[in-house]
């Protein structure tokens, strides 16, 4: 409760409605520019125009009293913010339109993290002591990574800090319109495309006090970190340098934007080809400071938001690729073309044929007898298609029952044979795993790694103990790699469907597709995915708006389907077919009609036990 109360008194935040000061604001401003000799007045102009290069919502004032800009608060009239301790004790989502006022060089002693990520590319005015230099202090705060400063000292001098420079101040000219009429330096050019904001005047001869500093960097190195997995990003030889260098959908992100603002990619000294870099690994460093962006892709389901991440730069769903199922064996037809309900119609038909062959004999039923319904031996080879001898002066009725089974038999044989010919040319395909009980249930297992099977796998589905050994778990991930990237078809993967598209590149030089991309069983069906990058990193904004650019115009996509072929181009990646296709087979072999043959054996023997049974009737009962 105490700590409470005293982080109370510590800042105390004055909030006051801003319409009446605000016109007030802008009389005084008018009258004040014409006896500019007051500081205060300056000072209010000062800030005036720091507005109009970019509007503040919320002033954050560091310093404790007494300080010229506590003074002119009553004329600011904006939400403010007062740290005086220099520091704030809990986290402050402040917007990026906050207006920082410090009293003096050394009154921001900002220590929490979060609101140091906040502020850091907020604007600062620094009100300068007279012994102290422009240069320490600008030193000082690029040390810290927040580049946009401005001093204005006790005799109206003021300055802004400029990174990428021989000296790295200017001074600009207090007075507004003074600064009009002086020749803009070449700074000004430093706003290029990127910073139209903050130049918002767009009068060619206005001193900006802030630029973006980042627009220019001047050959910086910028340290990137391929995970070199697929051809999102991978290292390559470029002969004409000697260098190794970055490409792939992630690597172009990064390399166009060191063109874009004139820095440079620099890679591990000891980087290689195909060494791919575990997730976690590159995570790792960013968080050490070791990298300030990482050509690897982070997904906000394990990271939510996230300081470490840029804008999401893709979205994709996390679903399973499954093989594509395998050709029925040929000896398997025989049995898959015998429908029951198709059998059951059929001798339903054979009976009645038999009922109305008996009856049409002699127009009654003293023929009748069970075994000549169930067994009539014209009507079963009629019906199979074989020749039956015709009774001797048959009757009209018969002759009319004799045609009906022999078109009977010419539909029930021409449909069986084409059948069975239209599956001998091409065999039908086993089931499509539709669901995770399919899977469950299939001789397929799913491969994943250890780490992520437990949120991700055994989070969404209803793993057993019974069906848990479907779940085949890697500790090594780079076997698992291996064997998804050669296309083992004896596992299903779980596959990001934006990996998917460079496999399903891949396959198309394949002489079959061994793999389907599953849109029915899936772990997640959208994820959005960043790039990790260093927490403090300056240009972490132009980074982002580089990204939303190449979103914009489409580039993404035409990297995206070209990487795997750019691969291959640049002699990363080969095109190898990992099919295994079965050779179509022209001939029948005796193997492919077991089934039959079998069939054949067991009606044989039938028949033999009946004949014995028969004998043995007989015997017994003496019948001639
Ligand atoms: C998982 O399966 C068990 C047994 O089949 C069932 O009792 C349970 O409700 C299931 N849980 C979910 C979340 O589906
Ligand atoms: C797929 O992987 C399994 C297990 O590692 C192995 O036994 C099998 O031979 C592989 N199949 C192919 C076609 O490489």
């Amino acid at each position: 409760m105490a700590a409470g109360l005293d982080a109370m008194q510590l800042y105390i935040l004055f909030i006051s409605l801003a319409s009446l000061c605000h016109w007030l604001h802008y009389v005084q401003l008018k009258h004040w520019s014409e006896h500019p000799n007051l500081p205060k007045d300056l000072l209010l102009q000062l800030i005036e125009r720091i507005r109009l290069e970019r509007d503040y919502d919320t002033l954050v004032i560091y310093g404790s009293e007494p300080c010229v800009f506590h003074e002119l608060l009553p004329q600011l009239g904006l939400p403010t913010v007062l740290l005086s301790q220099g520091s704030s004790w809990e986290d402050w989502s402040f917007s990026s339109k906050s207006l920082l006022l410090i009293c003096n060089s050394n009154a921001e002693q900002e220590q929490n993290r979060r609101t140091l990520l906040k502020l850091q590319q907020a604007r600062r005015l620094v009100y300068l002591e007279p012994e102290k230099q422009p240069t320490e202090v600008c030193e000082a705060y690029f040390q810290r990574e927040q580049v946009n400063v401005a001093m204005v000292d006790a005799v109206g001098n003021l300055y802004s800090c400029r990174c990428f420079q021989q000296e790295n101040y200017v001074q600009l000219a207090l007075n507004l319109s003074d600064s009009y009429q002086t020749e803009s330096t070449a700074l000004v050019n430093l706003n290029s495309d990127f910073d139209k904001e903050s130049d918002s005047n767009s009068n060619p001869h206005y001193d900006a006090i802030y630029v973006e500093q980042f627009a220019n960097m001047r050959g910086l190195p910028i340290r990137a970190e391929p995970d070199q997995n697929g051809p999102r990003a991978f290292v390559y030889h470029k002969p004409s340098t000697g260098e190794y260098e970055i490409k792939g959908y992630l690597s172009n992100l990064i390399t166009s934007f060191a063109e874009r603002v004139n820095a440079t990619v620099k890679l591990r000294d000891d980087i290689g080809l195909g060494q791919k870099m575990h997730f976690n690994n590159i995570m790792q460093l960013v968080k050490l400071n070791q990298l300030d962006i990482a050509a690897t892709l982070a997904t906000t389901m394990d990271f939510g938001r996230n300081d470490y991440l840029t804008y999401p730069y893709i979205h994709s769903s996390y679903c399973f690729m499954i093989p594509v199922p395998a050709q029925l064996d040929y000896k398997e037809i025989y049995t898959l073309i015998v429908q029951p309900l198709v059998a059951g119609v059929l001798i339903v038909l054979f009976l009645i044929f038999s009922l109305l062959y008996i009856y049409s004999q002699d127009l009654n039923w003293r023929r009748f007898s069970l075994i000549e319904m169930l067994l009539n031996d014209r009507c079963l080879r009629g019906l199979l298609g074989h020749a039956f001898p015709m009774p001797a002066q048959p009757s009209r009725h018969l002759k009319a029952i004799c045609m009906l089974i022999c078109f009977a038999s010419i539909m029930t044989t021409t449909m069986y044979e084409s059948y069975l010919q239209t599956y001998f040319t091409h065999p039908p395909h086993e089931m499509i795993l539709r669901s995770f009980e399919d899977i469950l249930t299939s001789r397929y297992k799913i491969a994943v790694e250890r780490e992520r099977a437990i949120h991700w796998v055994f989070e969404n589905f209803n793993l057993t103990t019974t069906n848990a050994h479907r779940v085949l778990l890697f500790d090594d991930w780079q076997e698992l790699l291996r064997l998804r990237e050669t296309f083992n078809d004896s596992f299903i993967y779980p596959v990001a469907d934006l990996h998917w598209l460079t496999l399903q590149e891949e396959q198309k030089y394949f002489r079959g597709p061994v793999f389907y991309y599953s849109e029915d069983v899936c772990i997640k069906r959208f994820i959005l995915l960043a790039l990790p990058v260093r927490l403090h990193l300056p240009y972490r904004q132009l980074f982002e708006r580089h990204i939303l650019a190449m979103q914009e115009f489409g580039i993404l996509q035409f990297w995206m389907h070209n990487s795997f072929n750019e691969m291959v181009r640049l002699k990363v990646d080969s095109r190898m077919d990992y099919s295994h296709p079965e050779e179509p087979e022209d001939q029948l072999y005796v193997r492919d009609l077991t089934n039959i043959l079998i069939f054949y054996l067991a009606a044989h023997l039938l028949a033999c036990i009946c004949f014995v049974l028969e004998l043995c009737w007989a015997r017994i009962f003496g019948i001639k």
